[in-house]
């Protein structure tokens, strides 16, 4: 009885997390990657099934607090716009839950994201002033871990 309600807890929890991180990207993602996560090419990248969305859970939280600056090339297109930052106007639970949204949506199948996770990446980088580069993600340590 215990473990069920425990399991039962986890399962809202995380209803409620894609639910919050479908307003989310509702809200703000949509504009540029679209409802259905397909982007708009060759300006706005696609979120199905790209390394950025399926790999490392910090870089994707760091990418959303700073900022990206193109050139970068997803899925063999080059994009060469700009990403803006949003660190000043999410907290940590909403990005978390759009991650969440994002790598559990549009054909993705990848875990769930806590927002202990975005607020370590947050603290870690307080310093930081410009956007990523693709050289600094492709350099990203464990970039392509934790699918
Ligand atoms: C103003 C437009 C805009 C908004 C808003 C925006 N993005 Fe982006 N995003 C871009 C562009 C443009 C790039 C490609 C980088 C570049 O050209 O600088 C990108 C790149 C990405 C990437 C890495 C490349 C890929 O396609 O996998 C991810 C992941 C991503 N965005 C997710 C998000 C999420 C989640 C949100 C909402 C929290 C968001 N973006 C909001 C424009 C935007």
């Amino acid at each position: 009885m215990a473990l069920l309600s425990v399991v039962l807890l986890q399962t809202s929890h995380a209803q409620d997390q894609m639910e919050l991180g479908k307003s989310v990207y509702m809200q703000l993602c949509v504009a540029c990657h679209q409802p259905t996560g397909m982007g708009l090419p060759p300006v706005f990248p696609p979120l199905t099934q790209t390394d950025y969305v399926s790999g490392s859970p910090e870089r994707f939280a760091a990418m959303i607090l700073k900022g990206v600056i193109g050139p970068i090339t997803v899925k063999g297109m080059t994009y060469n716009n700009v990403m803006p930052p949003q660190e000043a106007l999410l907290t940590d639970e909403k990005i978390a839950a759009a991650i969440t949204y994002v790598r559990g949506s549009f054909g993705n199948t990848s875990a769930a994201v806590p927002p202990d996770v975005v607020k370590a990446t947050r603290a870690k980088f307080l310093e930081r002033k410009t956007s990523w580069t693709e050289a600094d993600l492709k350099a990203w340590p464990g970039a392509e871990a934790a699918k």
